[in-house]
C-alpha cells in the first residue's frame, strides 16, 4: 500500500471541538482532535508505557496530556514540550466537510 494515500476518517461534524475521538485507519490507532477550528491527528499510543489512551487526553491550550501519567505533547506536531519527536503526527485535509489524513506506520525497520 502506497505511504502516500489519504485515508478518509470521518465528517468534521463527528469531532466535538476539544474533544479527542480515536479511529483506526490502516492499522494505525490514531487520535483525531478538533481545536479552535483545526483538526490534528497524531498517534493514539503515548510511548510512556505504550497505551492506546492519548485520544481520552486532557487538551490545554496547544497540548494534550496523556489522561494516565500526565505526559504532555503538542497537539499538532505530536512533540513533547521540548521539541523531541513523541507522538507521530500525520498529515490532515478537510474537504466537504470530511477529514482525512495520510496515514501509515512510521516505525523505522533497521
Ligand atoms: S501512559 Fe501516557 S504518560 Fe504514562
Amino acid at each position: 500500500m502506497s505511504d502516500s494515500q489519504f485515508f478518509f476518517i470521518c465528517n468534521v461534524a463527528d469531532l466535538v471541538e476539544g474533544k479527542g475521538k480515536r479511529f483506526i485507519i490502516n492499522d494505525c490507532d490514531v487520535a483525531v482532535f478538533r481545536l479552535n477550528e483545526e483538526i490534528s491527528v497524531l498517534s493514539n499510543i503515548c510511548p510512556h508505557q505504550k497505551a492506546a489512551i492519548i485520544y481520552d487526553g486532557i487538551i490545554e491550550e496547544n497540548k494534550i496530556i496523556c489522561p494516565a501519567h500526565s505526559w504532555e505533547f503538542n497537539i499538532k506536531t505530536g512533540c513533547y514540550q521540548d521539541g523531541r519527536h513523541g507522538l507521530d503526527s500525520f498529515e490532515v485535509k478537510v474537504q466537504d466537510g470530511k477529514v482525512f489524513a495520510k496515514i501509515f506506520r512510521k516505525e523505522i525497520n533497521w
